[in-house]
């Protein structure tokens, strides 16, 4: 290993790439891949544009660096947007799994791959690492399929499973849940939240914690990364308006049967967190704790 290791993360302009970037060890070099042709602006990683479905250039990248650790991020992780745009979503999340995956393996690189909650069908909760898969939506199934091509096809891999995370990203026109419902009541809007979806949120910066923490450890198999409480969107919205002061009577309770066009959502995937917290060293946080981190780094927002 080099003396200032090198850090592949693809996917590097989303929640999850701002929170491994915030977190970074001193002295890492990080290199991240993004899609669309914008600069990222005010980042100490180093950003490229490149898309995944492409082999060559994916091959070219890896011919050129000399990656001490991969981080798969990269994909269309909208559930709705998936579900009706299937074909675009198999190349991004299936082509580009595979083109990264191909790569690491010829240069013997361990590839964490970033899969999801979406995985399970939520009907038996909380879930340990091996409850059994079941998604409930295409976004869920191509998932699933990644990480079945990561676990066959490498012999040096983890898969990290996120559960909803919330936090500030680099770019304030790419929403997540919490600064949807944080910008909604900011301009004193309503906003409709389901009381019948549950999860336990995870802030970004404790999953970029817990994504170094694998890149330094490299542990085989399967990890959890969730939150200390579990919570359905309505009481998250809640929690958000109590911590950032905002009027909480804005929020309207309905449930999933109040959105007949989405795809739909497994109804409860609290995921069980305990070999985040014993083999990775990074606590969960509670909500409220990880709403008070981000109020405090508001500052930051761009
Ligand atoms: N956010 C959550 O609550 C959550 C929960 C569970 C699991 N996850 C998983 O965590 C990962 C990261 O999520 P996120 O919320 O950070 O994602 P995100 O905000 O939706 O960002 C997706 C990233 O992938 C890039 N990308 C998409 N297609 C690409 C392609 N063909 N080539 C290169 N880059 C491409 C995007 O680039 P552009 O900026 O150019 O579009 C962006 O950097 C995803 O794999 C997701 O499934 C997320």
């Amino acid at each position: 290993m080099s003396p200032r290791p090198l850090t592949l993360i693809t996917g590097s302009t989303g929640l999850l790439g701002k929170g491994m970037e915030e977190t970074a060890p001193a002295g890492a070099r990080l290199l991240g891949l993004h899609q669309r042709d914008y600069a990222v602006k005010d980042s100490r990683m180093k950003h490229l544009v490149l898309d995944i479905r492409d082999k060559r250039a994916v091959d070219r990248l890896f011919a050129k660096h000399k990656f001490d650790a991969v981080v798969h991020a990269a994909g269309i992780a909208s559930v709705d947007y998936v579900e009706k745009h299937y074909a675009e979503s198999l190349e991004s999340n299936i082509v580009g799994t595979l083109n990264i995956t191909a790569a690491c393996r010829k240069a013997g690189i361990h590839l964490v791959y970033v899969s999801t909650n979406a995985v399970f069908d939520g009907k038996k909760p909380p879930y340990r690492e091996d409850g059994a898969v079941n998604p409930v939506n295409k976004y869920g199934r191509l998932k699933a399929d990644c990480e079945k091509i990561v676990a066959d096809t490498l012999e040096h891999w983890t898969v990290a499973r996120p559960i909803l995370m919330y936090g500030w990203n680099h770019i304030a026109t790419r929403p997540n849940p919490a600064t949807w419902i944080y910008d909604k009541l900011m301009r004193g809007e309503r906003v409709q939240l389901v009381n019948d979806v549950v999860e336990n949120p995870l802030f970004n910066l404790q999953c970029g914690r817990a994504l170094w923490a694998i890149i330094r450890r490299k542990p085989a198999g399967v990890f959890h990364l969730g939150g200390k409480n579990a919570s359905s969107r309505l009481e998250f919205g809640r929690r958000i308006a109590k911590a950032f002061g905002l009027d909480a009577s804005l929020i309207d309770e309905v449930g999933s049967d109040h959105f007949p066009g989405i795809a739909p959502r497994p109804p409860n995937t609290t995921f069980v967190v305990k070999r985040m917290e014993d083999e990775l060293g990074v606590a969960a946080m509670t909500l409220d704790e990880g709403l008070r981190a981000m109020k405090e780094s508001l500052v930051l927002r761009p």
